[in-house]
């Protein structure tokens, strides 16, 4: 073995181990010596592969490669600080030092895409599915017991209109998560001013009885602020952040917002214009706020959903600046209020 090959198999990112016949290990290369000896720093070369991994499922590979199998593999846990799934291979060498290469590669955040998707689907089911129960059950009782009340039927009609629309909601919103998604990486091209935007998502949602109760207060650092952006998305960011501001806060309440410019915001380095929606409502503790852009996350499911909400809007939120190269910032001291800030690159 020369030299030369050692220098290659450091160059990989995956670890690598070569094995004698009695399960020395011969060599390791630079991955395999990073996540294998953590603690001990001592080099792995010379010690027991058997006694470096601790693990029945990789001795076992390594066995039967030695009795005379090509290659066998298996999926392994190790704490390495934290818990990985790795997928161990390992494969006969024509010699007898080495006489076997294993191999390792983190399966982890196949793993987790994977878990994501699952629970995705089961929290799409689980949210379609009960206004569904509703309405069956209405369907049941207006053919039986409510054949001939007209006053329940009107009832039961309201409620059917509702959960209909509720379903409705659900709909758009994962139309529009995945259209975002599938955006994510084409950049926008048309140039947006953001005053104009707000002021015009304000107008509809007066207009919308719910909101009428509502002072908005807008201040502007500036009667113009562009950015590079897809109108139709940043309205509906801030469609997002002004009806939260609302569903959540006490009824006539004031709903804050500002536009300032910013320099050096940590991970954007451009100039962003930073738009923040602010209520008086009874703000969000510490916990939640890491979690709020996750799909289906709501500190409340129940008051969520009594208020039409569908639990995926600061999501589409994410997704939309992410697109537009910016971030999302909430803060909130509970009691107090939420102030929740859209950070953009800026064109001045
Ligand atoms: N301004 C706010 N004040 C208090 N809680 C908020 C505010 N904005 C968002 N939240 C919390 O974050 C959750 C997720 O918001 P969102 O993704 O818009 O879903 P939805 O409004 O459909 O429930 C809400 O259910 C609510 O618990
Ligand atoms: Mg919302």
């Amino acid at each position: 073995m020369t030299d030369l090959l050692y220098s290659v198999l450091d160059t990989l990112d995956e670890p690598v181990l070569l094995l004698d016949t009695d399960r020395t290990i011969v060599q390791a290369n630079v991955a395999a010596q990073k996540l294998l000896s953590l603690k001990s720093k001592t080099p792995l070369q010379g010690q027991s592969f058997v006694r470096v991994l601790r693990n029945p499922e990789a001795l076992r590979c390594v066995d039967e490669v030695l009795a005379g199998q090509k290659r066998a593999h298996a999926d392994i846990q190790l704490d390495t600080p934290h818990r990985v799934t790795m997928r161990l291979m390992a494969v006969a060498l024509e010699t007898d030092s080495p006489a076997v290469v294993v191999s390792l590669k983190d399966e982890t955040p196949l793993l987790q895409a994977a878990q994501m998707r699952s629970d995705f689907v089961a929290n799409v089911s689980h949210e379609l599915r009960s206004p569904l129960t509703t309405l069956s059950g209405i369907i049941e009782t207006l053919q039986g017991n409510a054949k001939d009340d007209l006053e329940a039927q009107q009832r039961f009609l309201k409620i059917m209109q509702s959960e209909a629309g509720r379903m409705d909601r659900l709909i758009g919103d994962l139309i529009s998560l995945s259209r975002v998604e599938e955006e994510e990486r084409v950049r926008p091209t048309e140039s947006v001013d953001l005053v104009q935007i707000v002021q015009i998502v304000i107008r509809n949602l007066k207009e919308r009885s719910e909101s009428a109760d509502r002072g908005f207060n807008l201040h502007s650092e500036s009667e113009k602020c562009l950015v590079v952006g897809d109108p139709d998305q940043l309205t509906q960011v801030f469609q997002n952040l002004l009806e939260n501001a609302v569903k959540y806060s006490k009824p006539g309440g004031q709903v804050s917002l500002k536009i300032e410019s910013k320099k050096s915001v940590p991970r954007l380095n451009s100039t962003v214009w930073a738009v923040s929606v602010s209520d008086e409502g009874e703000g969000i503790a510490a916990e939640h706020l890491p979690r709020l852009t996750e799909r289906f996350y709501r500190i409340d499911s129940g008051r969520s959903r009594a208020m039409g909400g569908t639990g995926l809007g600061l999501a589409i939120v994410k997704h939309i600046l992410s697109r537009h190269r910016g971030r999302l910032h909430i803060a909130s001291v509970p009691g107090e209020g939420v102030t929740i800030t859209a950070l953009i690159p800026a064109i001045l």
